[in-house]
């Protein structure tokens, strides 16, 4: 990865093997140290399970470290999930960075997602913000039109023209941890490069004896352990689904939306009904929803996910799956639950791409995937139809989505798509409101489609419990799936209603909508619709030139007195005097590569 690092003092690196995890109590720690645990790739949920006495020594050297002190671990995401909750206990989570891996990092496995990603923990001693230089990584560029692979559109003015902020996805690198780290620790040398670190200690733990490849197979899962409840509410009917394609001997949940609390729900269907569990739920980030205190107490929070996660684990068909959505630490918690009830199947990170707000952008979230017993092999590696294929086949990395290249690819019948892997970077986010109804934060269709895709067969009954404004459910029906959604506020319930009501009038639910929702899936305000007088890039230039001749960014007084403009427009236009000092903060970039924007820059002089 292509990146700079601003006032940076560029750290040494210093390799250590360990060949035995005793090794690290003799170790010299110092202040001026960031560490790099190396674990051997391919460690599996079994494995990490086993490895409690390794977790305790690295926790014994944690706790050594200087109050300074920074650690990062790169290793698998269940490695990962295991070894955090540890190291916690004397270190403070600061991120989950999931690392792009070569084809053959991991060995491939027949029906089965291709895995992609490392996980790289970075772990402080210290409490606060991770401090870091403020890194960028260069821009990308479309392998067809050769622009950028984001669009900046009229927003140009206000990035750098170097790169963009490094987020918590680091994709412009590949590297097969087995082998060479070498593009990661270069980063980090720059990454970490202040005061008062000097050196990157990495410990490889590649062949040390307390890591070593398990034989041992995994014993058999033991399904009868789980809680059998019996349905109270349990209606039954062939409806709505395809006899032909699931099995038809099963008796059937009928598709339906519940307007009622997850549990409730829940509690009312039979053990091992549904073949795919789905759950968004609310993350306890002071969301503004209509019915749900969003900020409860972090104990009081995790006590109630595992109840649902319990039930769900209840009601799952034996070789299915349940697929969990959070932010990357509240996904480790949802592992520890879940571990002891299900077999771990793969860590999506889907790569949700965000706009850069702090100095390291999180980006992404965590799909955790676990089967009850033995996964079956998953159904969407042979699709059923084209329509099908076409969702699991992402476009090719960095291709860009503008309509002016994506129809001349077209044309040209240009091959731009990738191979699926567990690392999802081309859904995005809904952020347009002609998109959007009102909730919150509804997921992109796309990426239900690619999930039930992947995970179901035609016929079969899809459930999310906390379905707000319905698009699990929706693409479900879509997709010729059975659904049953739960949703506590009636308003989204209502609202799901209305979409299923459209749907089956053969309109699109997805699709451009002229009412301007009233939820926001951002704490900034919205600004009233108003006509501008005068461009706010226009404004953001001017204030640029002020900056530039008084030598830093302006007050509003300044503003007042030196720009051309009046004050108001200034006042009303924006959201906030960060927005009015968007582009004097930086340099603006082109959207072509640099030597192509000079070129173009000289033909219009
Ligand atoms: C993150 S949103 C899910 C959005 C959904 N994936 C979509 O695309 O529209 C979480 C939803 O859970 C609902 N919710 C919160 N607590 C609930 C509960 N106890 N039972 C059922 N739904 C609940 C909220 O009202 C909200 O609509």
């Amino acid at each position: 990865m292509s990146h700079q690092s601003e006032e940076c003092k560029r750290l040494e690196n210093n390799i250590v093997q360990i060949a035995d995890l005793h090794q690290l109590n003799d170790f010299e720690v110092d202040s001026s140290s960031v560490y790099l645990f190396h674990f051997p790739m391919g460690r599996t949920d079994f494995e990490a399970s086993r490895s409690q006495e390794a977790y305790q020594l690295i926790y014994n050297f944690c706790l050594r470290l200087h109050k300074d002190a920074t650690v990062s671990i790169l290793t698998t995401p269940p490695e990962a999930a295991r070894l955090l909750p540890i190291l916690e206990k004397c270190l403070e989570f600061k991120l989950w960075v999931a690392v792009k891996t070569t084809p053959h990092t991991y060995v491939n496995q027949k029906g089965k997602l291709p895995e992609r990603h490392a996980a790289l923990l970075i772990l402080t001693r210290y409490s606060g913000t991770l401090r870091h230089t403020k890194t960028r990584v260069k821009y990308t560029y479309c392998p067809s039109c050769k622009k950028t692979t984001k669009d900046y559109g009229g927003k140009k003015h206000t990035y750098h023209e170097y790169g963009t902020l490094i987020s918590d996805v680091w994709r412009d690198i590949e590297c097969n941890p087995c082998e060479d780290i070498e593009p990661i620790s270069d980063l980090l040398q720059d990454l970490f490069g202040l005061e008062p670190y000097k050196l990157l200690q990495i410990l490889d733990l590649r062949t040390c004896k307390d890591l070593l490849p398990v034989t041992e197979l995994p014993p058999r899962p033991n399904e009868t352990s789980l809680i059998k409840e019996q349905p109270t509410l349990f209606q039954m009917s062939q409806t709505l689904l395809s006899p032909h394609l699931a099995n038809a001997n099963e008796p059937k949940l009928e598709s339906r939306l519940l307007n009622m609390d997850c549990l409730e729900g829940l509690r009312s269907l039979p053990t091992e009904s549904v073949d795919f569990c789905f759950a968004d739920p609310p993350y306890n980030l002071q969301k503004k929803y209509s019915h749900w205190n969003d900020s409860m107490e972090t104990i009081e929070y995790f006590a109630w996910c595992d109840q649902w996660l319990s039930e769900l684990a209840r009601i799952l068909k034996p070789g299915k799956t349940l697929a969990v959505m959070n932010i990357p630490l509240w996904s480790v918690r949802y592992y520890q639950h879940l571990c002891s009830r299900l077999n771990f199947q793969a860590w999506i990170v889907w790569d949700a791409i965000s706009f850069p707000v702090r100095q390291i952008m999180p980006s992404h979230y965590p799909i955790l995937c676990f089967s009850k017993g033995e996964a079956r092999a998953l159904p969407g590696l042979q699709p059923k139809n084209s329509t099908e294929a076409e969702y699991l086949a992402p476009l090719g990395e960095f291709y860009c989505l503008r309509e002016s290249c994506l129809s001349q690819r077209q044309r040209l019948k240009a091959s731009d798509r990738g191979e699926l892997s567990d690392l999802w970077y081309d859904i995005h986010r809904l952020k347009h409101n002609s998109y959007r109804v009102d909730h919150p934060c509804q997921l992109p269709p796309m990426l239900m489609r690619r999930l039930f895709t992947l995970f179901t067969l035609p016929g079969e009954v899809i459930l999310d419990c906390f379905n707000g404004a319905g698009t699990s459910t929706l693409v479900a029906q879509e997709m010729g799936r059975g659904f049953i959604g739960i949703e506590l506020s009636l308003q989204y319930h209502t609202i799901a209603q209305q979409r299923h009501e459209e749907l089956q009038q053969g309109k699109n639910p997805f699709g451009k909508r002229e009412v301007v929702p009233d939820a926001k899936n951002s704490r900034v305000e919205r600004l009233p619709k108003q006509h501008y007088m005068v461009s706010k890039k226009i404004l953001q230039l001017d204030v640029k030139r002020i900056a530039q001749e008084i030598g830093r960014l302006p007050t509003r007084e300044e503003v007042k007195t030196l720009s051309k403009y009046p004050i108001e427009y200034f006042d009303n236009y924006f959201i906030g005097w960060g927005e009015v000092c968007a582009a004097a903060r930086t340099t603006g970039m082109s959207d072509l590569p640099v030597d192509q924007a000079d070129i173009q820059l000289k033909f219009q002089m």
